[in-house]
């Protein structure tokens, strides 16, 4: 293996903010793999929602300065011993963690998995998040079977477009949302038996109809603030919401009595506790990277975004003018 280099190019945050607390470095340290840990030259950084949600301070950095970030695709240039779980040095990995907003990021080895032969390197590093994600909602969250009505928010999202076609899969009738005539347009492509234009159309009204009166049996609700009463109203009688995100704010709280109306489940999960044992991972993720290695999800990448432009991607996922993954090139 080639020496490492001692500075890399990353950005970190000073402060939380807006886009203007994105600070883009080419003299950040390098740092050296503790025991259970990897070193991993990531090649493509993921984005997700959640980073702005550490930028903006919704949820709180654990210190100054803050590497945002929490997965990548790249390759195991040092090990740092102890447990590694088979991994090593000249390994093709995704990883789940913290500080993917640079060139290189040390890992802990219990969620770093080795890609599959054959699956390319934006393609691994488009699923692993979303996808664990949408794996999990379907199945842990709500167990979807096969004929049941369910409603998902912001459906072009990257989470979204992966849960539509997951439960297109397990042959689920999907009511999307999205805000935009393109993004209704892909939605469908993606496998949405319906799909309402939110800004625009009565969603409540619409899901009543389709299901004859019903409402679905279950909500997976990742928009947050702006759509959780009307979660709560489209969910059928026994129904699930599966509130999993904030993407316009955090919901505020509420009265539980209200779940009575119609016996409602309410959850409220995060990804990281369905994965949180290895075996856990390592199952979620060979599932997900099966799906992958056949051809049977198609991670749609909306752009590839240079990390000096950083700035400019979250502006677009804040901005609701993406559709599917946003990546970033650490070496630009
Ligand atoms: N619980 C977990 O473990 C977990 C894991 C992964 C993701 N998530 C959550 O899942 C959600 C989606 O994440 P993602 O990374 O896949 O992002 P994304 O869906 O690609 O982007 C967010 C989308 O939300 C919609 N949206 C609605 N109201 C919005 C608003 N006021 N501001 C911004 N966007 C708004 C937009 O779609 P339209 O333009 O169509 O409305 C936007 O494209 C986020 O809430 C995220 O936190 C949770």
């Amino acid at each position: 293996m080639a020496s490492l280099p001692s500075t890399q190019k990353g950005v970190v945050i000073n402060k939380t903010g807006g886009t203007d607390v994105l600070e883009y470095k080419t003299d950040l340290p390098v740092p050296a793999p503790a025991a259970g840990q990897v070193l991993v030259k990531n090649d493509y950084l993921g984005i997700n929602y959640i980073d702005t949600y550490f930028r903006t301070g919704l949820y709180k950095p654990a210190q100054f300065p803050y590497v945002l970030g929490r997965e990548a695709e790249g390759t195991i240039v040092k090990a740092g011993g102890g447990e590694l779980y088979g991994l090593k040095e000249g390994d093709r990995v995704v990883w789940l963690g913290e500080a993917a907003y640079a060139e290189y990021t040390a890992v802990p080895a219990d969620k770093v998995y080795k890609i599959p032969d054959g699956i390319p390197p934006k393609v691994a590093a488009a699923a692993l998040l979303q996808g664990l994600t949408a794996l999990s909602l379907v199945r842990e969250a709500y167990h979807v079977e096969k004929g049941d009505w369910v409603l998902v928010h912001a459906a072009a999202g990257g989470t979204g477009l992966l849960l539509v076609q997951l439960l297109k899969a397990i042959g689920a009738n999907t009511i999307g949302t999205a805000s935009t005539p393109e993004k209704v347009e892909l939605a469908r492509r993606a496998g949405a038996t319906h799909v309402i234009n939110y800004s625009v159309e009565d969603v409540k009204a619409k899901v009543l109809e389709l299901t004859g009166g019903a409402g679905v049996a279950a909500v997976l609700d990742g928009v947050g603030k702006a759509t959780f009463d009307l979660s709560l109203e489209s969910v059928a009688r026994k129904g699930t919401l599966v509130s999993f995100g904030n993407a316009s704010g955090a919901v505020p709280p509420f009265a539980i009595a209200r779940l009575s109306a119609r016996n409602t489940r309410l959850l409220r999960p995060t990804l990281f506790n369905y994965i949180a044992t290895r075996a856990e991972f390592e199952a979620y993720a060979a599932d997900l990277f099966g799906f992958a290695a056949r051809g049977e999800l198609d991670f749609r990448i909306h752009d590839t975004y240079p990390l000096s432009e950083i700035a400019r991607a979250h502006a677009d996922l804040e901005g609701r003018r993406t559709a599917g993954k946003l990546l970033l090139d650490p070496t630009k």
